[in-house]
């Protein structure tokens, strides 16, 4: 099978091409990426002169590019997308083209090309925000995205799923919860907590750090994908989730925990615009029918990368530098 990937130089994707050569060595994989701000070639240094694997620098709205890439494959797994909730609020320009536009030439071209097999990635921030006492998400669960980012993936999702009503596209999307893991941009809870840690600096906990998340090691998540590209039902729907809801505080003290540090670390700043409460994932669907559940316990997954990024300052520390901290400077100042 040869497979194009798109945004495969990013944190899950370049996770998912390297546990798919591993997993399916036969197989080949083209990677397409714009190479933005969060799209590094670093990740997947290891494997760049693997002969099963090629990348291609280009973008998903680029019709033509796109279109001669999906006629040499058998299938496409869109992972390609802004992904910044706090970036979606400054300017979701970016998000609507990318989540939005970009998914829809994929489509057109899977469709072109003879209804090719297409498996669309995406998230649990479609459903909203949960209560405390509310049900965890699940593939029925209506929409009702909140953030400039949940609102154009949940748009691109709509589309996908229109591809498979109007014209017997072979779809299948995932729904899953939020990924932590080795190579993840430090502009996230996690790798911007352990990597300000490192360099000695406080870690910004916004509002009343009780929001919750359902936190999935990125391996289980990848897992799932597979599992679904292979094994899923045509036309469905899968959420997946980690079994692991803790609020921001939790995994603020985890971490501080890790380097021997106590709350006086802490910085409460001011709340993200529109924050979403809780996000929780039922993940009964995928169990049952693909027998798929996460494998890797929380506390075991996050200490194993807070030791990744103890032992890859190389790879953070060029992201952290420059540009980027005056961005994040320049958005602290204005929130
Ligand atoms: P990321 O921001 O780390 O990587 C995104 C990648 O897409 C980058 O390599 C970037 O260069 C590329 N890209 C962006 N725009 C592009 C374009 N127009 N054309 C080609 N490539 C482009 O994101 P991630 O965290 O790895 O997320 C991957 C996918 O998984 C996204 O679709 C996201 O919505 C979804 N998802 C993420 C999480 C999470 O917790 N990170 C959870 C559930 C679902
Ligand atoms: P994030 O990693 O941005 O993922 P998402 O918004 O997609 O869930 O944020 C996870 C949670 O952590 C979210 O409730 C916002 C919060 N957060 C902070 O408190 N401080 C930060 O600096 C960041 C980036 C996030």
């Amino acid at each position: 099978m040869k497979l194009l990937i798109t945004g495969g130089a990013g944190f899950i994707g370049s996770n998912f091409i390297r546990y798919y050569l591993k997993n399916h060595p036969n197989d080949q994989i083209v990677n397409l990426d714009k190479l933005t701000y969060a799209g590094n070639l670093e990740n997947l240094k290891d494997i760049e002169n693997n002969s099963n694997y090629k990348f291609v620098k280009g973008d998903i709205c680029d019709f033509d590019l796109v279109n001669k890439l999906v006629g040499e494959v058998d299938a496409i797994i869109n992972f390609a997308a802004e992904t910044h909730v706090d970036r979606s609020i400054i300017d979701s320009g970016d998000f609507v083209k990318t989540n939005i536009e970009g998914t829809r030439t994929l489509l057109d071209a899977a469709k072109l090309n003879g209804n090719k097999r297409f498996h669309h990635v995406s998230t649990d921030e479609v459903f909203g925000s949960l209560g405390p006492e509310d049900k965890a998400f699940n593939e029925k669960t209506p929409y009702d995205p909140r953030s400039p980012y949940s609102a154009s993936k949940a748009a691109s999702d709509h589309l996908v799923r229109s591809y498979y009503h109007s014209f017997g596209l072979p779809i299948t999307i995932s729904n899953c919860s939020n990924n932590y893991g080795p190579y993840q941009f430090p502009e996230k809870l996690i790798p911007l907590f352990v990597t300000n840690l490192i360099e000695g600096k406080k870690v910004p906990v916004y509002g009343d750090g009780l929001n919750v998340r359902d936190w999935i090691h990125v391996d289980d998540h990848n897992r799932g994908v597979d599992l679904i590209l292979h094994n899923g039902k045509i036309g469905e729907t899968y959420c997946l989730g980690g079994a692991s809801e803790k609020t921001n505080l939790e995994i603020t003290e985890f971490i501080l925990n890790e380097f021997g540090q106590g709350e006086e670390m802490i910085e409460y700043v001011k709340d993200r615009a529109g924050h979403d409460r809780r996000y929780a994932v039922d993940f009964s669907k995928i169990k049952k029918e693909l027998d798929w559940q996460p494998r890797i316990k929380f506390e075991d997954g996050l200490r194993q990368t807070v030791e990744w990024y103890k032992n890859n300052q190389q790879w953070w520390k060029k992201i952290k530098s420059g540009e980027y901290k005056d961005y994040y400077k320049k958005q602290y100042e204005e929130r």
